[in-house]
């Protein structure tokens, strides 16, 4: 399965989600991980630690593609509106991770505007750092439903360990602090649906 994590806006949680899509997917096929970012994240976050899975910069990729398992692929912040329509046809889903306030959901409702007129069905928005109660302010509800279809089942849940788990080098699981098994468990989840539903 090949997964590319996009967002038209930085800092909504791209590059944590790659890793740990990756990291979720190496447990069922080898994954390989493509930072595609000039910003290098996920290569700095490798470096800096041990990551279960192989990461790569876009130019060396074709030296590591497993010949089976997954490729998730991390991109840079604000690709243009033509970018993001070939990124979503050269993989099985374009994940696209938001934040739960209105800067974030105006962009997504940005990109989704551009999409769906291009009848482009393989992307599944992502609501990342969200309170832990995952309650939404009211506001914010009706620019959420008009994208529900496309959202996953599951959202990604704010918390301190994801930060930890960057500087460590590490995915969250290995973390040694408070709710870093919640923080995985959110991952799981929504990895599981990848699988199920995109997995072929
Ligand atoms: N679920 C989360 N809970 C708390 N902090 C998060 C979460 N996801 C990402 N972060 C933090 O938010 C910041 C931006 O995340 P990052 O994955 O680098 O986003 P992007 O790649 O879109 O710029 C980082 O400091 C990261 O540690
Ligand atoms: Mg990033």
């Amino acid at each position: 399965m090949i997964i590319t994590v996009a967002s038209f806006k930085g800092g909504v949680g791209k590059t944590t989600t790659a890793i740990h899509l990756a990291a979720f997917l190496q447990n069922d096929a080898e994954t390989l991980l493509i930072d595609a970012d000039p910003n290098r994240s996920a290569l700095a976050w490798a470096n800096r630690g041990t990551l279960p899975f192989a990461v790569t910069d876009e130019w060396q990729a074709g030296d590591y593609l497993p010949d089976e398992g997954h490729v998730v692929i991390d991109t840079p912040a604000r690709p243009d509106p033509e970018d993001l329509a070939m990124l979503a046809e050269a993989c099985d889903v374009l994940v696209l991770p938001t934040t739960p306030d209105v800067l974030s959901l105006d962009v997504l409702a940005l990109m989704v505007a551009y999409l769906e007129p291009l009848a482009i069905q393989n992307y599944r928005v992502l609501l990342t750092m969200m309170p832990p109660s995952r309650r939404i302010a009211a506001a914010l509800r009706p620019l959420l439903e008009s994208i529900q279809p496309r959202q996953f089942d599951h959202s990604i849940r704010r918390y301190a360990a994801y930060q930890k788990a960057a500087q460590q080098g590490q995915v969250v699981s290995a973390v040694k602090v408070a709710k870093a098994a919640e923080a995985w468990y959110d991952y799981v989840t929504i990895g599981q649906e990848l699988l199920l539903k995109f997995g072929g």
